[in-house]
């Protein structure tokens, strides 16, 4: 098979230069800010952010032994990879982690130029850190299992986010800093309450499933955006990859939480990262390695 254009390997300075700019505001993952690589500005930040987020990085205890777990997977579309999970946890593990969150929700924040702020007009929620006990090392197993226990490829911390009326998060990637070694490799949303209206993950440039039988994760209704909306279901998750091969981001997976209507959604981000370099753990999470650190 002849493939006359050839793509380059990564990304050339001018691409970085302007997804930079057009990608201003990162995803409010905690210590994450511009890693260096895609970002001057930033360098003499980069450092610190950089370990912040290896730091920030997690591997389940290989010796804990998971209950097997089904669910139900349908492929959505296959370049870029999204796919909807029904029931990728039970309606137990998803109260669970709403429990396990009481007493800990926060304002979410936003990395702008690198540094963290509030904007409600981007981003309304509260987040909470969920401590990593066996139930919550099973779930983070099982998202690595789902994609094959991918190379040098590690869980950020768990954080659930919960949007209340008017709660909502503006069109975004979730690759907007990325590097050669270092990068968000893919995006479980998962939702855990999900007794609202409104409230959907919308993906403008994904096409919607034509197959009626979708209209049971997806809105269908005639007000229903450009694109595909997926239908906040509680254990269900959408998952995509946010990277080709060769180590684009890919500009279809742009996506928003749209605004909650009414009640309550609760989410659950997981969030695979490659850190090459970083040891791969026996047993154990390994310490930072920061000899490799950008
Ligand atoms: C969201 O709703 C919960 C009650 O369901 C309330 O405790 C919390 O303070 C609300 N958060 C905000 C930011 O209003």
């Amino acid at each position: 098979m002849a493939n006359n254009t050839k793509r380059p390997q990564w990304r050339t300075a001018v691409e970085v230069a302007v997804i930079s700019i057009v990608i201003y505001v990162a995803l409010g993952a905690p210590g994450l800010s511009s890693l260096g690589p895609t970002n001057n500005e930033n360098v003499k930040q980069s450092v610190p952010t950089a370990r912040a987020k290896i730091e920030s990085l997690v591997y389940p205890d290989e010796t804990l032994s998971c209950p097997s777990h089904k669910y139900g997977v349908h492929v959505v579309t296959s370049e870029p990879l999204v796919l909807y999970i029904d029931g990728f946890l039970s309606g137990e593990e998803a109260d669970y982690l709403v429990t396990q969150s009481q007493d800990k929700w926060q304002t979410s924040t936003i990395f702008n130029g690198g540094v963290e702020t509030t904007d409600d007009k981007v981003r309304k929620s509260e987040k909470a850190l969920i401590d990593r006990d066996d139930t919550v090392q099973c779930i983070e197993q099982r998202a690595l299992a789902f994609q094959g226990w991918p190379a040098e490829t590690f869980i950020e911390r768990l954080w659930t986010q919960r949007y209340n009326v008017t709660g909502h998060y503006a069109y975004h990637y979730d690759w907007a800093t990325a590097s050669k070694i270092s990068r968000r490799v893919s995006t479980f949303m998962v939702y855990l309450a999900a007794d609202c209206e409104g409230g959907g993950t919308q993906f403008p440039k994904i096409a919607r499933p034509k197959d009626a039988r979708w209209c049971e994760f997806v809105d269908c209704s005639p007000e229903a955006e450009e694109g595909v909306t997926f239908k906040p279901r509680k254990g269900a998750a959408v998952f995509w990859s946010n990277f080709d091969a060769a180590g684009r981001g890919y500009k279809d997976t742009i996506h928003a939480g749209l605004p909650v209507t009414s009640g309550t959604k609760i989410g659950l981000n997981i969030w695979s990262w490659y850190q090459a370099g970083h040891s791969t753990p026996q047993g154990h999470i390994s310490g930072p390695s920061t000899e490799h650190v950008a």
